[in-house]
């Protein structure tokens, strides 16, 4: 019995004006994780994937016909690049990100199965084969993602990510920590990328500049990050929060709990992911953490938990 995991990820910065180009900073959240064990099978029994926490129990074919379903997609995604067929075993999977909230949980649970059905086959992926495949099973969900989201979860190192260029690892040089805050409303990515796509479409003028100023932000929180200079990082992340709204994904709920982490002394907070929904993150210190947290908790967020960056 073998056991493969993957984390949980947050978007520091530049979430949306990535899908448009611009660089962005994403960090891995190892507390939390997507968790897939191998159980070999008796011959002739073929390859199943079971998963508790998503209600589901599901046997994988090669000409399998249910291709919007993630876990048998990735499967055979897997299968396909390796050139070998249904193994005898039985993948369990198990996560404790919670869903649909921007924190990746989907691209985890791709990336765990993916290594374990690929460990049933006796074989290992490689880590840029494992990312590019994660990344078409993460397409299927969201159209057209710009791929932080499986780079971060597949590499588990905090990336400043650009499309078309090749990753960058960025080494943190002072750890922090954020305190990251649920609003409880699941929304999927796909709907906030469709419609700041429409936007930008229909007034390229106003919304370019908008996301060239979002870069420029995930640019200067790149050099804080790299040269240590933490509380800089609060007024970037309160700046961005800032320009999402006006990109249309932030929500009266989300702006609540950032308003709420500001007055209880946090330095700077924002929307991370998708929007509309999801979750928030806010930069404290040893000293705010705690009343952040329980500000938050008092504002209606419906899980609150900090995560230090190192
Ligand atoms: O999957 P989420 O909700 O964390 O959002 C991903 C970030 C976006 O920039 C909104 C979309 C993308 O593909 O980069």
């Amino acid at each position: 019995m073998s056991t493969f995991s993957a984390p949980a990820k947050l978007i520091l910065f530049g979430e949306h004006a990535v899908v448009h180009g611009q660089p962005a900073i994403a960090v891995p959240v190892s507390s939390l994780r997507a968790t897939a064990t191998v159980h070999p099978d008796d011959p002739g029994a073929g390859l199943h994937i079971d998963s508790a926490d998503l209600d589901e129990s599901l046997p994988v074919t090669i000409e399998s016909s249910i291709v919007d379903n993630t876990l048998t997609l990735t499967a055979r995604l897997v299968l396909e690049y390796l050139d070998q067929s249904p193994p005898d075993a039985t993948v369990k999977v198990t996560s404790t990100i919670p869903m649909a909230g921007g924190l990746g949980s989907g691209a985890a649970v791709s990336a765990c199965v993916a290594r374990a059905v690929a460990a049933a086959a006796k074989c290992v992926l490689d880590q840029a084969v494992l990312n590019e495949l994660v990344y078409r099973v993460e397409k299927l969900h969201h159209g057209m993602p710009s791929g932080i989201d499986n780079t971060v979860v597949v590499y588990e190192q905090p990336v400043c990510f650009q499309r078309g260029q090749p990753i960058e690892i960025l080494p943190i040089e002072k750890p922090f920590t954020l305190v990251v805050a649920d609003t409880g409303i699941s929304v999927p990515t796909h709907i906030p990328v469709g419609d700041v796509r429409r936007l930008f479409e229909a007034e390229p003028g106003r919304i370019q500049p908008l996301f060239h100023a979002i870069g420029q932000i995930a640019c200067e929180a790149r050099s804080a990050i790299i040269s240590g200079e933490v509380p800089s990082l609060g007024p970037l992340m309160s700046r961005n929060h800032e320009l999402l709204k006006q990109l249309t994904v932030s929500s009266p709920q989300l702006d609540q709990l950032v308003n709420a982490a500001l007055h209880a002394g946090a330095s700077g907070g924002k929307l991370s992911g998708g929007g509309r929904g999801g979750n928030m993150i806010a930069l404290v210190t040893p000293e705010t953490v705690q009343p952040v947290e329980q500000a938050l908790a008092a504002a209606g967020a419906t899980r609150v938990f900090h995560t230090i960056v190192s």
